[in-house]
């Protein structure tokens, strides 16, 4: 019970050893929401060890639960308000990408869907999805094209070039789009947030996405740099959110009643020239490493991703600059050792 005596919320989000779901928590809990969160393995501490802290701020219930397994969601989102789907395969590197990446999205989110289903609590679900799911479409050529949630990565294309990582964009629209028939035929409340590469801290302790790729030009890690070059060349642009801002989308989407359909969460367009002219002039200590940036690098964006949804239903992005952006991704990089003590 709050202070006033009524009911805390409650929401479920999958996923809590996760990097964003992990930062989805706390600020759940620091909104004064009671959070049930799942996990493959309870008994990982290595992966675990900040959901013990965070249950300092608020009534919070681990669960173990996997994707793969039908029905292992009930009891999670049992009695939740909010279902907030964060956890799925981000395995880029998988080697059978049908299987591990396509076929296991669209499965472990109809599973979970299936759950909120028998609850019969859930008002809404948020599916994180990825901006992955729109920018992925090489026919565009040329200059100046604005992206928002009308646009769909070209899945046939993906899995007829099977470009690099081609299956993690096509496991996106197709668990959008599996999500979104559910929720039609079975009358649930469905909001999508599609975020863009996301940066800052979160609290937990390990990091395996965008992080790493993030920081890849001070780390030197080229195999994460690959994949920042690799976006920035279908695309033309390297679209960049703080991870503070994806969490406050994903509850400004479930708690405004009138928000429905897809929200493209990005607050800046940038490139891998500006980034490395500013993580250059900010972090000396750390040198950029030069050798990345070989071949052709463009300037200025050449397609730019849009919020103007997001931002034209009231919500407004905290985090716009680099600076701001940057700011809490050093002392986070090295913590996870991603970075040296410099
Ligand atoms: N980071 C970004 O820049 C970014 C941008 C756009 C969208 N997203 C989306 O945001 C979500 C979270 O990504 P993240 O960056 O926070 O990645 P992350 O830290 O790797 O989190 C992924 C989570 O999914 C869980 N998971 C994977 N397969 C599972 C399964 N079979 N059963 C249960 N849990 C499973 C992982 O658990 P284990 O630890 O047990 O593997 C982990 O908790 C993903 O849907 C991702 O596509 C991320």
């Amino acid at each position: 019970m709050s202070a006033a005596g009524e009911k805390k919320k409650t929401a479920c989000v999958t996923g809590g050893n996760g990097y964003i779901a992990s930062a989805l928590i706390k600020m759940l809990l620091e909104k004064g929401y009671a959070v049930k969160t799942t996990v493959r393995n309870p008994d990982d501490m290595a992966k675990n060890s900040h959901l013990k802290n965070l249950q300092a701020l608020g009534p919070l219930t681990v669960l173990r639960a996997d994707l793969d397994e039908e029905g292992s969601f009930d009891e999670a989102v049992a009695g939740c308000d909010y279902a907030f789907l964060v956890a799925a395969p981000v395995n880029l590197a998988s080697e059978d990408p049908e299987k591990e990446l396509i076929e296991a999205a669209v499965r472990g989110t109809l599973n979970v869907m299936r759950s909120c289903v028998k609850a019969g609590t859930v008002k809404r679900v948020i599916l994180t999805s990825s901006a992955a799911s729109i920018i992925m479409r090489p026919e565009l050529q040329g200059d100046g094209h604005v992206l928002d949630e009308e646009s769909w990565s070209n899945v046939e294309y993906l899995r007829a070039n099977k470009t690099a990582f081609w299956g993690y964009p096509v496991s996106k629209v197709l668990s959008e789009k599996a999500a979104c028939r559910f929720a039609e035929e079975h009358g649930i409340s469905l909001v999508t947030v599609c975020p863009v590469v996301t940066v800052g801290a979160a609290p937990a302790p390990t990091a395996r996405t965008s992080v790493p790729t993030c920081l890849s030009l001070l780390s030197g890690d080229e195999a994460e740099f690959a994949l920042l070059r690799g976006m920035a060349k279908v695309s033309g642009t390297v679209p960049l959110v703080h991870v503070d801002d994806v969490c406050r989308a994903e509850l400004f989407v479930a708690e405004e009643e009138a928000a429905a359909g897809r929200y493209l969460c990005c607050s800046l367009n940038t490139t891998i020239a500006e980034l490395a002219r500013f993580l250059s002039a900010n972090y000396p200590q750390y040198t950029v490493k030069t050798k990345l940036l070989s071949g052709d690098l463009l300037e200025k964006p050449r397609a730019r991703l849009s919020s103007a949804k997001l931002v034209g239903e009231g919500f407004e992005y905290r985090y716009k600059t680099l600076d701001g952006m940057y700011d809490d991704m050093i002392d986070y990089g090295k913590a996870l050792g991603i970075l040296p003590n410099l």
